[in-house]
């Protein structure tokens, strides 16, 4: 699959089969996220990669909107001790975001379905999958995605909006 073919095919699977996702694959999922971008390039992240079944029945409950049937999850979180100083602190958001979308985009060469789930800024939902995780204060759930082998497959499409295009020439 190529780029273009990825970004397209990129949709949110929300059923997944029972079979379990190879540790290379995890393994080569982190290694696309840490390629991310980051403001000064202080990458403020970590990632949990959970497949005891115990701890993702906890994860899947944390909100309303995130339980899926995954067979594993990544956890994306801001590190604040990592994070810029003062104002621009809220840079770590933009940071663990264009990691979590190289996950996205990477597992589809992979032959892997995901759903992005967001938790911060809904405090109750990033402190629940913050306390699960046994993680300290300064560790910032910032989104759950579901990772595994897709039993949907929603369609490829491209959303292009005209009119949200500003040709400044
Ligand atoms: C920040 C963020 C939070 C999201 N949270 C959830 C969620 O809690 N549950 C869910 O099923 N999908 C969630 N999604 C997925 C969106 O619903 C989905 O991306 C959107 O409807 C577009 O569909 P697509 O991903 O198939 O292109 C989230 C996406 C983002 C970027």
């Amino acid at each position: 699959m190529n780029l273009e073919q990825a970004i397209y095919q990129r949709r949110s699977v929300r059923r997944y089969l029972a079979d379990p996702v190879p540790e290379e694959a995890v393994q080569k999922l982190l290694e696309y996220a840490m390629a991310a971008p980051s403001a000064c390039n202080k990458k403020p992240w970590e990632f949990y990669a959970v497949t005891n079944p115990e701890l993702l029945g906890k994860l899947k409950h944390t909100h309303m909107f995130t339980n899926y049937n995954s067979p594993m999850v990544i956890i994306v979180a801001g590190n604040l001790k990592k994070a810029l100083p003062g104002k621009q602190k809220a840079f770590w958001i933009q940071d663990c975001s264009a990691a979590v979308e190289n996950i996205l985009l990477g597992a589809l060469e992979l032959g892997l379905g995901t759903c992005w789930c967001g938790l911060h800024p809904n405090d109750k939902a990033a402190d629940a999958v913050r306390e699960a995780l046994g993680a300290e204060e300064h560790i910032v759930p910032l989104g759950l995605l579901h990772i595994g082998y897709p039993a949907e497959t929603p369609e490829a499409r491209t959303q292009f909006d005209e009119k949200k295009v500003h040709y400044l020439k």
